[in-house]
């Protein structure tokens, strides 16, 4: 079967990697790919935002799976689009139809969902222009920290920690009234900030049924000790030790039991991954966001985890086969580094040649993200570059191993964190 990935980033390099194992797979091809993705196959050069563009290449090229590594296409109706085509309804998707994908899609569905189906969260109201002046009260009433996120789609940045009242209006004044995120910041959710570490949990579901894939801790911060701006993620590590069978039998019950059940009762129809972003507070799994896709740069360390064919794996998903899949994970730990421009999450350079990839360790697995080849060149493309994954028995020795690689890849102003996992050293369970 021809298999097409849409996305560009390392997570789905990491899809096309697993995907391209399996001897069900023929033809791999990503959309629009990068310079990594190229090594599995053909890049798809089509606009992603064009369905009808699409359409044609799927069509043309004979796919019989479409995964969906990134939430705009699903927000979009990527599914909707191929299941209502005559010429595209047998095609597999992976990942959610619209209806599925508003719980990322907007805060504020994913609170209300949250909240109707008793699932632990932090306590939020939602404001819109129309009531700016309630918000503002209501921040002037609230604890600090607090936490504003515009309702929409806004590439992880859309999530504002006010430390005092002044901050929390900036922060008001610039998603409501400044339209900052434009339509996705037109409303927002106001909620209450919680203390803990987090981590991220993942499953693949029909709606009904569920497979458990492995967890990650990612690491936004660009600075060591999780300091400085967010980024798109600096690295990834699975397992995570506080994330034990108590704590994960509690996620099962007050978390994903209670999801798959108002997916059924809202009707929407789920087929694909549910990111789950919780936060551990006094124990508890609390959840802080929902996304319906694979987490980036988690899966860079999760797939590589995996020991069962992924294909197989999708296919289950549309037998509706997953209560009886039976998921190997390797139990050793793996550790993700992503190397980045310097400069980046702010201005950064672009096209400065890529050195050392020869001279990695070959059990170590890299994953492009922002690359370009010209004329025989690899070049930067991105503010994040490249990801380096290293598996090993202990969390020391697999960060040990990536980091040694991701010294080993070089260009001019290279930046990479070097103190990733320092914060689950002293973690008590
Ligand atoms: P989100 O886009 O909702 O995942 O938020 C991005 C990041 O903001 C999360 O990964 C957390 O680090 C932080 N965050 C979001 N909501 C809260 C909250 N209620 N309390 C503390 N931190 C939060
Ligand atoms: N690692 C966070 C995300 O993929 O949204």
């Amino acid at each position: 079967m021809n298999v097409l990935i849409i996305g560009s980033g390392a997570r789905e390099h990491a899809i096309a990697w697993k995907l391209s194992q399996s001897e069900y797979c023929e033809q791999v091809f990503v959309a629009p790919g990068n310079a990594g993705t190229a090594a599995f196959g053909t890049t798809a050069a089509v606009n992603i935002h064009d369905f009808n563009e699409l359409a044609k290449f799927a069509t043309d090229f004979n796919i019989m799976m479409l995964v969906v590594g990134q939430e705009n296409a699903l927000v979009e109706g990527i599914h909707d689009f191929f299941q209502s085509s005559e010429y595209l309804k047998h095609i597999l998707v992976v990942g959610p139809k619209k209806a599925g994908a508003m719980l990322e899609g907007s805060k504020d569905f994913c609170k209300e969902f949250l909240q109707k189906y008793n699932i632990p969260t932090a306590a939020y109201k939602t404001f819109t222009e129309a009531t700016f002046r309630e918000a503002v009260d209501y921040v002037r009433n609230h604890t600090f920290p607090v936490v504003i996120k515009a309702d929409g789609l806004a590439a992880g940045k859309g999530v504002i920690i006010a430390q005092n009242f002044e901050e929390a209006v900036d922060a008001l004044e610039d998603l409501l009234r400044n339209k900052r995120f434009g339509n996705a910041s037109s409303k927002v959710v106001i909620e209450e900030y919680l203390q803990g570490i987090e981590v991220s949990v993942f499953i693949l579901t029909d709606g009904k049924e569920y497979v458990l894939l492995p967890e990650a801790k990612d690491y936004k911060r660009i600075g060591e000790g999780d300091t400085g701006l967010n980024t798109g993620g600096m690295g990834a590590i699975s397992p995570v030790p506080f994330a034990d069978e108590a704590f994960m039998q509690k996620v099962k019950e007050r978390v994903i039991e209670p999801t798959l059940r108002g997916m059924q009762e809202e009707q929407l129809d789920y087929t694909g991954f549910l990111f789950i972003g919780l936060i551990r507070v006094n124990g508890e799994p609390m959840v802080i966001e929902f996304n319906v896709r694979l987490g980036d740069p988690e899966t860079e360390a999760i797939l590589p985890r995996i020991k069962s064919d992924l294909f197989e794996l999708f296919r289950a998903l549309h037998d509706h086969k997953l209560g009886e899949f039976k998921l190997e994970v390797d139990p050793r730990t793996a550790a993700t580094v992503f190397l980045v421009s310097g400069g980046y999450p702010e201005g950064f350079e672009k096209g400065k040649e890529i050195s050392g990839l020869e001279q990695v360790a070959a059990d170590v697995m890299v994953f492009h993200a922002g690359t370009v080849l010209e004329n025989g060149k690899l070049l930067s493309n991105g503010g994040r570059v490249i990801a380096v994954t290293a598996l090993a028995d202990t969390r020391e020795e697999a960060l040990a191993k990536a980091n040694a690689a991701a010294e080993t890849i070089t260009w001019k102003g290279r930046y990479y964190r070097h103190d990733l996992g320092f914060d689950l050293k002293n973690i008590p369970a």
